[in-house]
């Protein structure tokens, strides 16, 4: 028989993950109601439903009235009954669970936060499904939870372990579709599987409710395989006083209230539990949140999830907090990379030996070093946006086949990318990128290239193109087939020609609406990432904003044939790239080097700022793009202080500037570098590289 997910027809159980179905595991089949001691319940509010039937429209309101009266019997016995204080904890939890146990799930459903999670993450760590035991296991749902994730059948066992009768009860009676799964009444402090070992432990929010929980973790880390043993555990939670892990960390007035709420009803919520497991194993991943409550507005209760293996110095994971600098705004600026990396090649020479740093800006770049089979690459952004696309284009790649990446970043579309992110990438992802993409999903709806501040440049271009009919032009560069194709296409639009025939007063007229329009502070920084800084520079040298933007761009249309060779702006005029015209790595072969040889594994991606990443170790690569353009000349003088001390003898540093010659060179030339300046756009209409947005490329070589 198959236990998995596509199983027809479906076992009862897996029918419950259905909202319109939560109440089933109570109330669809005699069995639960005859074995359940809580069937007087179920009695009462199937009387009641035969009045709700009543009512009209039928379907929709019953199941509303249903939901609600079930989830009333789970709020008397939380708020007016609590855990009782005597008798031995089996009793106990059976006085407490009992009266609720067939509406358990319909409420936990909208509570338990982390147990979806929790399991998306141990199906994607597993590397050997076997033998399964969920301790406090109460009514199995997690089971049934599990199948969203994976293929049941791939256990050959799995123990639900629950101290309470009733909950056992309803778990036997919903799983007893599944022949592996065991569900075994007893102390999580004592249980032993048959196996000498297994290869996943779950704590569902369990663990803040067994109070020996050293004996129950002991137990488990005694039978969890010392390989391959991945060790999970959701839970409500509050911190240290003081937390060594700074995601972690909670205020008094948190610490205080939400511990002493659950303390009621025997649910101990204090940080020894998880100190204890931090103290025995190694964490591999965790998560910190916060979950509403049913019928509870505004407050949230924290809660985590956590992966833990046996002990290994290299598993143990510590996330630092991470801001973004108050100037960004709460996304990313870039969403590819702005600097052509051919035309990098010739002067950056990056070797199997080489170590890199680079900004990531949109990543791509980072991921292209990469792909030269260097030994590492640093990329380091203050943008924790930046890192988190980063992150999601690094994690894409390890987990999802080729087709799923060339969707996310090819097309900047996928319609599935919820799943495949609670599934595939989230599980080995750090926190702070999964709350970005958490809330920043539908950027894979309505196109990832719209998004972030030079998407919506791009967008409202779009929209000016149209407004001032030049979309067809548009149309036909792109479908152009020659570069002299474009050109003409180009040179026909009726704005190219207003700018070149029209008199002098009325171009420059256009020129300033246009420099207002599109060169003001606002857009410069949040569209085009370009800092008042930068915009200095340019005017220093004496070019006006619009002018250098014409330079760009007709070189851009001049020199390359944008639909076949020119990415970037490929990019921009449609939201997409193509297959043929994109960063290599998204082409299929170099996808495959990425992934299958590995070379992604060499990506280290630092939410830092520049200085203090270089400041860390010795580099043989550096890549500053037009970083020093942003800095004072003050900032800039350390950073060239810094590349003279951490740049190995023989290293490369290379970079762009706004200006012809940046005042920094001299400062990078008299920290030990011989400094060329390999190009720079003095010629209109010529195109430097296939961005061709600065007027000068430098290159640094340690002497
Ligand atoms: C909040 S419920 C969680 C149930 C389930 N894991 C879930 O996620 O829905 C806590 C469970 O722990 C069980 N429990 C508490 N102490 C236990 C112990 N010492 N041994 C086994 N189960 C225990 C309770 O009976 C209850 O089912």
């Amino acid at each position: 028989m198959c236990i998995g997910p596509a199983t027809e027809p479906q076992p009862i159980g897996l029918r419950q993950r259905l909202p319109t179905d939560r109440l089933s595991s109570s109330d669809d089949e005699e069995g639960i109601l005859g074995s359940s001691p809580s069937g007087r319940e179920i009695k009462k509010t199937r009387s009641f439903l035969r009045i709700v039937d009543a009512v009209k429209p039928q379907f929709d309101a019953r199941l509303a009235m249903r939901q609600i009266h079930n989830d009333a019997v789970v709020l008397k016995s939380i708020w007016l009954s609590s855990l009782a204080k005597s008798g031995d904890h089996a009793s106990r939890l059976e006085k407490f669970y009992g009266p609720q146990a067939a509406q358990y799930d319909g409420f936990r459903s909208k509570f338990l936060w982390g147990r979806e999670p929790l399991l998306a993450c141990c199906a994607a760590r597993l590397e050997e499904r076997k033998v399964w035991v969920d301790l406090g296991g109460g009514t199995g749902e997690n089971v049934l939870l599990m199948a969203k994730y994976m293929n049941l059948e791939d256990f050959d066992k799995i123990y639900v372990v629950d101290l309470c009768p009733s909950l056992c009860a309803v778990a036997r009676q919903k799983l007893r579709h599944l022949p592996n799964v065991d569900v075994v009444e007893g102390d999580a402090t004592e249980f032993a599987p048959a196996e000498t070992t297994v290869s996943l432990v779950t704590f569902s929010y369990s663990l803040s409710m067994i109070p020996p929980f050293h004996a129950a973790v002991d137990r488990a880390v005694s039978y969890l395989h010392p390989e391959n043993g991945i060790l999970g555990i959701a839970d409500f939670f509050v911190s240290n006083k003081f937390e060594p892990l700074p995601l972690r960390q909670h205020s008094y007035l948190r610490r205080v209230f939400w511990q002493s709420i659950f303390d009621q009803d025997g649910i101990y919520l204090g940080p020894e539990r998880r100190n204890y497991l931090d103290h025995c194993l190694s964490r591999v991943w965790e998560y910190n949140d916060e979950g509403s409550i049913p019928y509870v507005p505004y407050l949230r209760v924290p809660f985590y999830v956590g992966v833990y293996k046996v002990p290994k110095l290299s598993t143990i994971l510590v996330e630092n907090k991470v801001e973004a600098p108050a100037r960004f705004p709460p996304t990313f600026l870039y969403t590819q990379s702005w600097e052509d990396p051919h035309a990098d090649a010739p002067y950056i020479l990056l070797g199997k030996n080489d170590t890199v740093l680079t900004l990531t800006s949109g990543g791509c770049n980072s991921i292209d070093k990469c792909l030269h089979g260097v030994k590492a690459v640093y990329s380091v952004d203050c943008n924790p946006a930046q890192n988190s696309l980063l992150e999601l284009k690094r994690t894409a790649i390890r987990r999802l086949p080729y087709e799923d990446v060339w969707m996310m970043f090819g097309e900047g579309r996928h319609p599935d990318f919820e799943r495949l992110f609670e599934r595939e990438l989230a599980p080995f992802m750090s926190q702070k990128a999964i709350k970005f993409w958490k809330s920043h999903s539908y950027y894979f709806k309505t196109g990832l290239y719209y998004h972030g501040g030079m998407g919506k440049v791009v967008a409202a271009m779009q929209v000016l193109f149209q407004m001032f009919r030049i979309t067809p032009t548009v149309n036909n560069m792109l479908a152009s087939k020659t570069v002299e194709e474009q050109v003409r296409h180009f040179d026909s639009c009726w704005l190219v020609r207003v700018f070149r025939h029209a008199p002098t007063i009325m171009v420059s007229l256009l020129s300033n609406i246009v420099a207002l329009l599109l060169f003001n502070r606002i857009t410069l920084w949040f569209g085009g990432g370009i800092p008042a800084k930068q915009a200095e520079l340019i005017q220093h040298d004496g070019v006006h904003l619009s002018d250098y933007a014409a330079r760009t761009f007709v070189g851009v249309v001049k020199g390359s044939l944008i639909a076949r060779d020119n990415y970037f702006y490929h990019n921009c005029l449609t939201g997409r790239f193509s297959k043929t015209c994109c960063p290599d790595y998204l082409k299929k072969d170099n996808f495959h080097k990425l992934k299958d040889d590995q070379l992604i594994d060499s990506l280290h991606i630092v939410d830092d700022f520049f200085l203090p990443t270089l400041e860390k170790r010795t580099y043989t690569r550096v890549v500053l793009m037009d970083h020093l353009d942003w800095l004072s000349a003050e900032q800039a003088k350390e950073v060239a202080i810094a590349l003279g001390k951490h740049v190995a003898k023989g290293g490369r540093v290379i970079w762009r500037s706004a200006a012809y010659t940046p005042r920094y060179a001299r400062f990078i030339e008299n920290s030990g570098f011989i400094v060329t300046r390999v190009q720079a756009h003095t010629e209109a209409h010529e195109m430097l590289d296939l961005v061709n947005m600065y007027a000068s490329f430098w290159l640094a070589v340690k002497k």
